[in-house]
C-alpha cells in the first residue's frame, strides 16, 4: 500500500516550515514522510495512494518497471536492495528519511540524489555505488559558543567567554517531540557541504574566536558515517596540536563500539551521550520511536556507548553524559535510576542534565525552574556521581 500526505488546512498555522525549511523536492507527493514529521503543527495527514501506474527505471544496468510517485529509496526496496539504519547495515542507509543527513544518496542521472525524499521519474538512471563521489551533509552553523555541549569538559570555565565553535547536522533517526533543535534538524533545504569543506570553515573560526573546542552537535552528527569519519579526520590534520579538542555531541543511538573506534581514531577526543532515558516508555516518548524494536535497540545502543567509552577510552576521550530533563516526560524516580547506571559505570563521569524547554511540538509543556533543576542535581550527587552539572534558566549550575 501507497501513501500521500495532504495538508490539513485547519491545523495549518501558514508557517511556511514546509516551504523554506523541509521543502518537497519533487511535483507531487511520493510519500516520503519527511514534512508529516516536520511540520510543528502536526497539519499534515497521510492519506492513500492507490492506482498507480508503471513507470521504467535503470537500477545498476538492469532495468525495472517500478510505480510511480514512490521515493528512489522505496523502489529499491522493491527490486531487493536492502535498505538499512545502521552503518553498514543493507546495501541503502537510510537513518533520517527527512533529506537532511544525505547518507541515502545514489546517482540519478549522473547527479547525487537523497533517495529517501526523491521520486522516481520514467526513465531514470540510478546507480547505488557512491564510492568515489564526496559525501555531502547539511550543515548549520559555524557559530561560536559560551557554553558548549554535554562533553564540554566544567574546566573550561562555562558562560564565560567563547570555548568552542559548533557546527550542527540536519537530520535526525529520532523524533522527539520536543526537539530543541528542530528547524536545523528537518532541514532538507540547504545545500549540502562535503567534509573537508565543514573542517576548514570550522577551522577558521577556531583561528577567528580563539577557541579550541571544535564541535559537532545536531541534528545527529552520527547518521552519516562516512561523512563524520572523513570530516574529523580533517578537522584533526588541520588541527595537529594536542590543545585542541575535537568535539562529538551525539544521541548515542547508532554509536556502536566499531563506530566509536573509528571516531577515536579520526581523531575525536571530546565525545557526548545523550540516553533518552533508562526505562523503554520514556524513551519511546521523548524519541516519538514507536517501533518497539528499534527503540529497543537504540536505548541500549546509547547506554553500551557511554560503558564502551569509558571502559575503553577514558585516556584518550573526555566523555560527557547527558539527561534530558523535564517532569512531563520523566519522573525524579527514573533519574535517580538513570544516576545509578551512570554511577556504576563510572561515577566520575561528567553528567550534564538539560532542561528541556516548551518547543516544537510540545509547546504545552513548562521549563523546569531553578529549584527544581537543583533538586536534580542533589539527587544525581546523593548517588555518589561527582560531576554534576544542571542547565538553568539562569545559567550552568556545578559541577
Ligand atoms: S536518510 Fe535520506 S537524507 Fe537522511
Amino acid at each position: 500500500m501507497y501513501f500521500r500526505v495532504l495538508t490539513n488546512e485547519s491545523l495549518c498555522r501558514k508557517c511556511n516550515f514546509c516551504k523554506t525549511v523541509n521543502r518537497c523536492v519533487n511535483s507531487r507527493c511520493v510519500g516520503c514522510l519527511s514534512c508529516y514529521f516536520a511540520c510543528p503543527y502536526e497539519a499534515k495527514n497521510i492519506v492513500k495512494d492507490e492506482g498507480k501506474q508503471l513507470v521504467k527505471i535503470t537500477v545498476d544496468g538492469a532495468e525495472y518497471n517500478v510505480p510511480e510517485n514512490i521515493t528512489v529509496k522505496e523502489a529499491l526496496r522493491l527490486i531487493g536492495y536492502e535498505v538499512g539504519i545502521y552503518p553498514n547495515e543493507g546495501r541503502i542507509q537510510a537513518p533520517c528519511g527527512l533529506g537532511g543527513c544525505w547518507a541515502c544518496m545514489v546517482i540519478a542521472d549522473g547527479e547525487p540524489i537523497r533517495s529517501c525524499i526523491t521520486g522516481v521519474e520514467s526513465g531514470m538512471v540510478i546507480e547505488t555505488d557512491v564510492g568515489s563521489a564526496p559525501p555531502l551533509r547539511i550543515i548549520h552553523g559555524p557559530e561560536p559558543h559560551a557554553v558548549g555541549g554535554k562533553a564540554t569538559p566544567w574546566t573550561e570555565g562555562k558562560g564565560r567567554r567563547y570555548i568552542e565553535a559548533a557546527i550542527w547536522t540536519a537530520g535526525c533517526n529520532l523524533r522527539c517531540r520536543s526537539c530543541q533543535n528542530y528547524s536545523v534538524t528537518y532541514d532538507n533545504s540547504s545545500e549540502p557541504l562535503t567534509p573537508k569543506e565543514a573542517a576548514r570553515i570550522l577551522t577558521y573560526y577556531r583561528r577567528l574566536y580563539g577557541v579550541n573546542g571544535l564541535a559537532i552537535s545536531g541534528g545527529e552528527p552520527t547518521l552519516n558515517r562516512r561523512w563524520l569519519i572523513e570530516y574529523f579526520a580533517e578537522l584533526r590534520r588541520l588541527n595537529p596540536d594536542k590543545k585542541v579538542r575535537l568535539h562529538l555531541d551525539s544521541n548515542g543511538t547508532l554509536l556502536t563500539p566499531s563506530y566509536i573506534d573509528d571516531l577515536v581514531e579520526a581523531g575525536a577526543n571530546n565525545i557526548g551521550v545523550e540516553p533518552k532515558g533508562i526505562r523503554l516508555e520514556t524513551f519511546m516518548n521523548i524519541s516519538g520511536i514507536v517501533d518497539k524494536a528499534i527503540a529497543e535497540r537504540y536505548l541500549r545502543t546509547s547506554w553500551e556507548a557511554v560503558k564502551y567509552l569509558a571502559d575503553n577510552y577514558k585516556d584518550k576521550v573526555y566523555i560527557g553524559v547527558g539527561i534530558p530533563y523535564n517532569s512531563a516526560f520523566m519522573g525524579l524516580d527514573e533519574l535517580f535510576e538513570i544516576g545509578e547506571k551512570i554511577a556504576s559505570i563510572d561515577p566520575s563521569i561528567q553528567v550534564c542534565v538539560l532542561d528541556y524547554f516548551p518547543t516544537f511540538r510540545r509547546r504545552e509543556i513548562r521549563r523546569p525552574d531553578y529549584k527544581e533543576m537543583l533538586k536534580v542535581k542533589d539527587i544525581l550527587n546523593g548517588v555518589g556521581l561527582k560531576c554534576v552539572i544542571v542547565q538553568t534558566v539562569i545559567g550552568h549550575i556545578g559541577p
